[in-house]
Protein backbone atom coordinates (compact mmCIF):
# COMPACT_ATOMS: atom_id res chain seq x y z
CA UNK A 1 0.00 0.00 0.00
CA UNK A 2 1.68 3.34 -0.71
CA UNK A 3 -1.30 5.37 -0.11
CA UNK A 4 -0.82 7.96 2.94
CA UNK A 5 -2.66 10.58 4.73
CA UNK A 6 -4.94 13.04 3.36
CA UNK A 7 -3.42 16.75 3.05
CA UNK A 8 -5.60 17.90 5.40
CA UNK A 9 -4.73 15.89 8.11
CA UNK A 10 -1.45 17.61 7.68
CA UNK A 11 -2.15 20.26 10.71
CA UNK A 12 -0.24 20.56 14.16
CA UNK A 13 -0.20 18.15 16.82
CA UNK A 14 -1.26 18.98 20.24
CA UNK A 15 1.53 19.58 21.57
CA UNK A 16 0.56 20.11 25.35
CA UNK A 17 -0.43 16.36 24.69
CA UNK A 18 2.98 15.78 24.45
CA UNK A 19 3.77 17.66 27.66
CA UNK A 20 1.61 15.64 29.68
CA UNK A 21 3.11 12.34 28.31
CA UNK A 22 6.47 13.70 29.06
CA UNK A 23 5.38 14.55 32.50
CA UNK A 24 4.19 10.58 32.62
CA UNK A 25 7.32 9.46 31.64
CA UNK A 26 9.11 11.50 34.47
CA UNK A 27 7.28 9.91 36.77
CA UNK A 28 7.01 6.80 35.87
CA UNK A 29 10.93 6.66 36.41
CA UNK A 30 10.25 7.79 40.28
CA UNK A 31 10.18 11.79 40.11
CA UNK A 32 7.45 13.53 41.75
CA UNK A 33 5.88 16.01 39.31
CA UNK A 34 3.83 18.91 40.19
CA UNK A 35 1.07 19.35 37.79
CA UNK A 36 0.70 22.85 36.15
CA UNK A 37 0.37 21.39 32.33
CA UNK A 38 -3.16 20.07 32.57
CA UNK A 39 -5.78 22.21 31.60
CA UNK A 40 -8.70 20.17 33.01
CA UNK A 41 -10.49 20.24 37.02
CA UNK A 42 -9.02 17.23 38.87
CA UNK A 43 -12.19 16.80 40.48
CA UNK A 44 -14.85 14.40 39.25
CA UNK A 45 -18.49 15.60 38.12
CA UNK A 46 -20.94 17.01 40.74
CA UNK A 47 -22.23 14.03 43.00
CA UNK A 48 -25.75 14.61 41.46
CA UNK A 49 -24.38 14.17 38.25
CA UNK A 50 -22.95 10.97 39.15
CA UNK A 51 -26.53 10.06 40.72
CA UNK A 52 -28.23 10.92 37.70
CA UNK A 53 -26.11 8.61 35.77
CA UNK A 54 -26.34 6.26 37.82
CA UNK A 55 -30.29 6.47 37.55
CA UNK A 56 -30.19 6.08 33.90
CA UNK A 57 -27.49 3.14 33.12
CA UNK A 58 -30.21 1.13 35.90
CA UNK A 59 -33.55 2.50 33.83
CA UNK A 60 -32.40 3.62 30.52
CA UNK A 61 -32.19 2.11 26.99
CA UNK A 62 -29.36 4.43 26.56
CA UNK A 63 -30.28 4.23 22.77
CA UNK A 64 -29.40 7.18 20.20
CA UNK A 65 -30.79 10.24 21.00
CA UNK A 66 -32.18 12.77 18.44
CA UNK A 67 -29.15 15.13 16.73
CA UNK A 68 -29.76 17.84 19.14
CA UNK A 69 -30.00 16.04 22.11
CA UNK A 70 -32.80 14.92 24.69
CA UNK A 71 -35.43 17.87 25.24
CA UNK A 72 -35.32 18.05 29.14
CA UNK A 73 -31.60 18.79 28.77
CA UNK A 74 -31.68 21.29 26.08
CA UNK A 75 -35.02 23.00 27.95
CA UNK A 76 -32.96 22.94 31.30
CA UNK A 77 -29.61 24.71 29.49
CA UNK A 78 -32.25 27.34 27.93
CA UNK A 79 -32.83 27.68 31.62
CA UNK A 80 -29.02 28.33 32.26
CA UNK A 81 -29.31 31.64 30.05
CA UNK A 82 -32.38 33.15 31.76
CA UNK A 83 -31.05 32.24 35.15
CA UNK A 84 -27.33 33.38 34.54
CA UNK A 85 -27.51 35.87 31.86
CA UNK A 86 -31.01 36.82 32.08
CA UNK A 87 -31.11 36.02 28.14
CA UNK A 88 -34.29 34.18 26.55
CA UNK A 89 -33.16 31.13 24.50
CA UNK A 90 -35.68 28.74 22.44
CA UNK A 91 -34.75 25.21 23.71
CA UNK A 92 -34.81 24.10 19.99
CA UNK A 93 -31.75 26.56 19.28
CA UNK A 94 -29.92 24.08 21.72
CA UNK A 95 -27.97 21.41 20.33
CA UNK A 96 -25.99 18.63 22.64
CA UNK A 97 -22.30 18.27 20.84
CA UNK A 98 -19.55 15.47 21.58
CA UNK A 99 -17.80 18.11 23.56
CA UNK A 100 -17.22 22.22 22.91
CA UNK A 101 -14.97 20.30 20.34
CA UNK A 102 -17.29 18.83 18.43
CA UNK A 103 -19.98 22.20 18.26
CA UNK A 104 -17.08 23.81 16.73
CA UNK A 105 -16.56 21.11 13.99
CA UNK A 106 -20.42 20.92 13.86
CA UNK A 107 -20.45 25.07 13.50
CA UNK A 108 -17.67 25.46 11.25
CA UNK A 109 -18.84 23.09 8.84
CA UNK A 110 -22.36 24.36 8.62
CA UNK A 111 -21.15 28.16 8.82
CA UNK A 112 -17.96 28.34 6.63
CA UNK A 113 -17.37 27.28 3.34
CA UNK A 114 -13.95 26.27 2.19
CA UNK A 115 -11.53 28.81 1.22
CA UNK A 116 -13.53 31.07 3.30
CA UNK A 117 -11.24 33.61 5.78
CA UNK A 118 -12.05 33.10 9.51
CA UNK A 119 -10.24 35.13 12.21
CA UNK A 120 -8.78 33.48 14.89
CA UNK A 121 -6.41 35.23 17.59
CA UNK A 122 -2.98 34.50 18.27
CA UNK A 123 -2.24 33.46 21.40
CA UNK A 124 -5.62 31.43 21.25
CA UNK A 125 -6.93 27.60 21.95
CA UNK A 126 -5.12 26.07 18.86
CA UNK A 127 -8.06 23.51 18.06
CA UNK A 128 -10.01 26.86 16.71
CA UNK A 129 -6.86 26.74 14.64
CA UNK A 130 -6.73 23.14 13.32
CA UNK A 131 -9.95 22.48 12.55
CA UNK A 132 -10.63 25.56 10.54
CA UNK A 133 -7.27 24.03 8.43
CA UNK A 134 -8.70 20.36 8.41
CA UNK A 135 -11.60 21.90 6.85
CA UNK A 136 -9.83 23.76 4.11
CA UNK A 137 -11.19 27.15 5.82
CA UNK A 138 -8.40 29.60 5.69
CA UNK A 139 -6.89 30.94 9.14
CA UNK A 140 -6.48 34.61 9.25
CA UNK A 141 -4.05 35.91 12.67
CA UNK A 142 -4.76 38.51 14.51
CA UNK A 143 -1.55 38.66 16.97
CA UNK A 144 -2.89 40.37 20.34
CA UNK A 145 -1.06 41.87 23.22
CA UNK A 146 -1.40 42.72 26.90
CA UNK A 147 -2.07 45.97 25.91
CA UNK A 148 -5.80 44.79 24.74
CA UNK A 149 -5.59 41.94 27.49
CA UNK A 150 -4.81 39.30 24.93
CA UNK A 151 -8.36 39.91 23.38
CA UNK A 152 -8.32 41.94 19.78
CA UNK A 153 -10.06 45.02 19.24
CA UNK A 154 -12.67 46.72 16.82
CA UNK A 155 -9.46 48.16 14.88
CA UNK A 156 -7.51 45.05 14.60
CA UNK A 157 -10.20 43.48 13.11
CA UNK A 158 -11.05 46.47 10.67
CA UNK A 159 -7.17 46.34 9.68
CA UNK A 160 -7.90 42.42 7.90
CA UNK A 161 -9.65 42.97 5.29
CA UNK A 162 -12.85 40.97 4.54
CA UNK A 163 -13.60 37.63 6.42
CA UNK A 164 -15.97 35.42 6.87
CA UNK A 165 -15.69 34.75 10.75
CA UNK A 166 -14.34 35.16 13.32
CA UNK A 167 -13.60 32.57 16.93
CA UNK A 168 -12.94 33.92 20.09
CA UNK A 169 -13.02 31.99 23.73
CA UNK A 170 -13.42 34.52 26.88
CA UNK A 171 -12.16 34.02 29.30
CA UNK A 172 -9.38 32.53 27.33
CA UNK A 173 -7.30 29.98 27.06
CA UNK A 174 -4.38 29.98 27.28
CA UNK A 175 -4.40 33.64 28.77
CA UNK A 176 -7.16 33.70 31.03
CA UNK A 177 -8.32 37.24 29.94
CA UNK A 178 -11.61 38.24 29.12
CA UNK A 179 -13.77 40.95 27.31
CA UNK A 180 -15.83 42.83 28.99
CA UNK A 181 -19.46 43.33 27.97
CA UNK A 182 -18.67 46.72 26.45
CA UNK A 183 -15.98 45.69 24.53
CA UNK A 184 -18.37 41.98 23.70
CA UNK A 185 -20.73 44.09 22.20
CA UNK A 186 -18.45 45.95 20.16
CA UNK A 187 -17.37 42.82 19.26
CA UNK A 188 -20.37 41.68 18.25
CA UNK A 189 -21.80 44.78 16.85
CA UNK A 190 -18.58 45.04 14.36
CA UNK A 191 -19.38 41.30 13.24
CA UNK A 192 -22.51 42.36 12.24
CA UNK A 193 -21.95 45.69 10.62
CA UNK A 194 -19.45 43.10 8.25
CA UNK A 195 -22.05 40.01 8.00
CA UNK A 196 -19.25 38.10 9.83
CA UNK A 197 -20.29 34.94 11.66
CA UNK A 198 -18.74 35.28 15.37
CA UNK A 199 -18.64 32.39 17.09
CA UNK A 200 -17.89 32.61 20.87
CA UNK A 201 -16.50 29.78 22.80
CA UNK A 202 -17.85 30.49 26.48
CA UNK A 203 -16.40 27.18 27.69
CA UNK A 204 -14.73 28.74 31.07
CA UNK A 205 -18.21 30.65 31.80
CA UNK A 206 -18.50 30.47 35.23
CA UNK A 207 -14.66 30.42 35.84
CA UNK A 208 -14.08 34.22 36.53
CA UNK A 209 -12.78 36.35 39.68
CA UNK A 210 -14.27 39.04 39.26
CA UNK A 211 -16.84 40.63 36.58
CA UNK A 212 -18.77 37.76 35.08
CA UNK A 213 -18.10 37.00 31.81
CA UNK A 214 -20.97 37.85 29.02
CA UNK A 215 -22.42 35.99 26.85
CA UNK A 216 -22.17 36.95 23.34
CA UNK A 217 -25.78 35.97 22.88
CA UNK A 218 -26.88 38.85 24.75
CA UNK A 219 -26.04 41.36 22.15
CA UNK A 220 -26.91 39.29 18.58
CA UNK A 221 -29.33 36.28 18.76
CA UNK A 222 -27.36 35.36 15.13
CA UNK A 223 -23.99 34.58 17.58
CA UNK A 224 -22.92 30.96 17.38
CA UNK A 225 -22.21 30.18 21.35
CA UNK A 226 -20.11 27.25 21.83
CA UNK A 227 -19.71 25.94 25.44
CA UNK A 228 -19.77 22.63 27.23
CA UNK A 229 -20.18 20.57 30.51
CA UNK A 230 -16.01 20.09 30.68
CA UNK A 231 -14.59 22.77 32.44
CA UNK A 232 -17.22 24.68 35.30
CA UNK A 233 -19.09 21.49 35.60
CA UNK A 234 -16.05 19.38 35.78
CA UNK A 235 -17.03 16.76 33.20
CA UNK A 236 -13.91 16.58 30.86
CA UNK A 237 -14.26 12.88 30.01
CA UNK A 238 -18.17 12.36 29.51
CA UNK A 239 -17.43 14.33 26.10
CA UNK A 240 -20.60 16.77 26.49
CA UNK A 241 -20.71 20.32 24.68
CA UNK A 242 -23.33 22.40 23.51
CA UNK A 243 -24.28 24.96 20.45
CA UNK A 244 -26.67 27.75 21.04
CA UNK A 245 -27.51 28.25 16.89
CA UNK A 246 -28.68 31.06 15.10
CA UNK A 247 -32.03 30.28 13.53
CA UNK A 248 -30.64 30.34 10.07
CA UNK A 249 -27.98 27.37 10.84
CA UNK A 250 -30.11 25.08 12.57
CA UNK A 251 -30.87 23.15 9.86
CA UNK A 252 -27.42 23.01 8.87
CA UNK A 253 -25.95 22.21 11.90
CA UNK A 254 -28.25 19.60 12.56
CA UNK A 255 -28.05 18.13 9.45
CA UNK A 256 -24.20 17.90 9.86
CA UNK A 257 -24.64 16.57 13.60
CA UNK A 258 -26.97 13.33 12.43
CA UNK A 259 -24.55 12.43 9.68
CA UNK A 260 -21.06 12.92 11.41
CA UNK A 261 -21.63 11.67 14.80
CA UNK A 262 -26.06 10.82 15.28
CA UNK A 263 -25.59 12.14 18.99
CA UNK A 264 -24.05 13.21 22.11
CA UNK A 265 -23.64 10.83 23.92
CA UNK A 266 -26.76 9.52 25.73
CA UNK A 267 -25.76 8.75 29.55
CA UNK A 268 -23.87 11.79 29.19
CA UNK A 269 -27.03 13.99 28.46
CA UNK A 270 -28.65 12.02 31.06
CA UNK A 271 -26.57 12.84 34.13
CA UNK A 272 -25.70 16.70 32.64
CA UNK A 273 -29.92 17.47 33.48
CA UNK A 274 -28.58 17.68 37.37
CA UNK A 275 -25.36 19.65 36.59
CA UNK A 276 -27.44 22.43 36.30
CA UNK A 277 -28.64 22.12 40.31
CA UNK A 278 -25.30 21.39 41.80
CA UNK A 279 -23.62 24.85 41.68
CA UNK A 280 -22.54 24.53 45.30
CA UNK A 281 -19.88 21.74 44.15
CA UNK A 282 -18.92 23.98 41.29
CA UNK A 283 -18.35 27.11 42.92
CA UNK A 284 -16.48 25.02 45.54
CA UNK A 285 -13.87 24.25 42.87
CA UNK A 286 -14.15 27.48 41.38
CA UNK A 287 -13.23 28.58 45.22
CA UNK A 288 -10.29 26.29 44.97
CA UNK A 289 -8.93 27.97 41.32
CA UNK A 290 -9.03 30.96 43.55
CA UNK A 291 -6.72 30.48 46.06
CA UNK A 292 -4.56 28.50 43.47
CA UNK A 293 -4.74 31.30 41.28
CA UNK A 294 -3.73 33.92 44.30
CA UNK A 295 -1.03 31.42 45.10
CA UNK A 296 0.54 32.46 41.71
CA UNK A 297 0.13 35.76 41.23
CA UNK A 298 2.20 36.42 44.51
CA UNK A 299 4.40 33.48 44.28
CA UNK A 300 5.52 33.96 40.50
CA UNK A 301 7.19 37.23 40.16
CA UNK A 302 9.27 35.95 43.25
CA UNK A 303 10.96 33.71 41.10
CA UNK A 304 11.36 36.71 38.45
CA UNK A 305 8.45 35.93 36.42
CA UNK A 306 6.51 39.24 36.80
CA UNK A 307 4.87 39.70 33.12
CA UNK A 308 1.73 38.10 33.76
CA UNK A 309 -1.54 38.20 31.56
CA UNK A 310 -4.45 39.48 33.99
CA UNK A 311 -5.88 36.08 35.02
CA UNK A 312 -9.81 37.32 34.72
CA UNK A 313 -11.09 33.65 34.49
CA UNK A 314 -10.70 29.59 33.28
CA UNK A 315 -7.28 28.53 35.04
CA UNK A 316 -4.61 29.59 33.61
CA UNK A 317 -1.53 32.29 33.79
CA UNK A 318 0.04 33.22 30.77
CA UNK A 319 4.03 34.56 31.89
CA UNK A 320 6.09 35.94 29.38
CA UNK A 321 9.49 34.20 30.16
CA UNK A 322 12.35 35.18 27.22
CA UNK A 323 14.25 36.65 29.82
CA UNK A 324 14.74 33.66 31.50
CA UNK A 325 14.94 31.64 28.71
CA UNK A 326 14.65 32.47 25.11
CA UNK A 327 13.12 29.40 24.22
CA UNK A 328 10.05 28.01 26.19
CA UNK A 329 9.97 24.70 25.30
CA UNK A 330 13.87 24.67 26.52
CA UNK A 331 12.50 26.16 30.06
CA UNK A 332 10.00 23.68 30.42
CA UNK A 333 12.00 20.67 29.82
CA UNK A 334 14.27 21.93 31.90
CA UNK A 335 11.77 22.74 34.77
CA UNK A 336 10.52 18.96 34.67
CA UNK A 337 14.04 17.43 34.38
CA UNK A 338 15.75 19.41 37.04
CA UNK A 339 12.40 20.43 39.53
CA UNK A 340 9.56 18.18 38.58
CA UNK A 341 7.37 21.10 37.81
CA UNK A 342 5.22 20.93 34.38
CA UNK A 343 4.39 23.96 32.58
CA UNK A 344 2.85 24.06 28.94
CA UNK A 345 4.88 26.01 26.72
CA UNK A 346 3.49 28.35 24.68
CA UNK A 347 4.25 27.17 21.25
CA UNK A 348 1.03 25.43 21.04
CA UNK A 349 -1.05 28.38 21.42
CA UNK A 350 0.94 31.14 19.08
CA UNK A 351 3.17 29.83 16.55
CA UNK A 352 5.20 32.66 15.91
CA UNK A 353 5.25 34.04 19.72
CA UNK A 354 4.45 31.18 21.93
CA UNK A 355 8.01 30.45 22.33
CA UNK A 356 8.49 33.63 24.70
CA UNK A 357 6.02 32.32 27.01
CA UNK A 358 4.65 29.47 29.11
CA UNK A 359 0.95 28.64 30.65
CA UNK A 360 1.12 27.32 33.92
CA UNK A 361 -2.41 25.61 34.38
CA UNK A 362 -3.70 26.10 38.30
CA UNK A 363 -6.55 23.56 37.64
CA UNK A 364 -4.54 20.85 40.37
CA UNK A 365 -4.29 20.52 43.98
CA UNK A 366 -3.47 23.92 46.26
CA UNK A 367 -0.46 21.67 47.72
CA UNK A 368 1.23 21.34 44.23
CA UNK A 369 0.46 24.79 43.33
CA UNK A 370 2.04 25.70 45.96
CA UNK A 371 5.62 23.58 46.13
CA UNK A 372 5.56 24.72 42.45
CA UNK A 373 6.08 28.44 43.18
CA UNK A 374 8.47 27.57 46.21
CA UNK A 375 10.55 25.05 43.49
CA UNK A 376 10.48 27.85 40.98
CA UNK A 377 11.56 30.64 43.15
CA UNK A 378 14.99 28.64 43.87
CA UNK A 379 15.75 27.57 40.55
CA UNK A 380 17.95 29.06 38.38
CA UNK A 381 18.24 29.32 34.20
C1 LIG B 1 -10.85 27.22 25.06
C2 LIG B 1 -11.28 25.80 24.91
N1 LIG B 1 -12.27 25.50 24.08
C3 LIG B 1 -12.66 24.22 23.88
C4 LIG B 1 -12.05 23.18 24.55
C5 LIG B 1 -12.52 21.76 24.29
O1 LIG B 1 -13.36 21.34 25.30
P1 LIG B 1 -14.29 20.06 25.32
O2 LIG B 1 -13.75 19.17 26.39
O3 LIG B 1 -15.65 20.55 25.68
O4 LIG B 1 -14.27 19.46 23.97
C6 LIG B 1 -11.02 23.44 25.45
C7 LIG B 1 -10.33 22.34 26.15
O5 LIG B 1 -9.36 22.52 26.85
C8 LIG B 1 -10.63 24.80 25.64
O6 LIG B 1 -9.65 25.14 26.48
Amino acid sequence: MTRTAAARADIAPFYVMEVMRAAELAEASGAEVLHLEVGQPCTPAPAGVIAAAHRGLDHDVLGYTTAAGIEPLRRRIARHYADWYGVDVDPDAVMLTVGASGAFVAAFMAAFDPGDRVVVPSPGYPCYRNALVALGIDVVDVTTTIETRFQPTVEMLDALGPVDGLVLGSPSNPTGTMLDARRMADIVEWCRRHDVWFVSDEIYHGITYGDAAPTARQFDVDAIVVNSLSKYFSMTGWRLGWLVMPDSLRDAVTRIGQNLTIAAPTLSQLGAIAAFDCHEECQANVVRYARNRQLLLDGLPRAGLDRLAPADGAFYIWAQTDHLLPDSQELCGRWLDEIGVAATPGIDFDPQNGHRFVRFSFAGAQADVAQAVVRLRDWTP
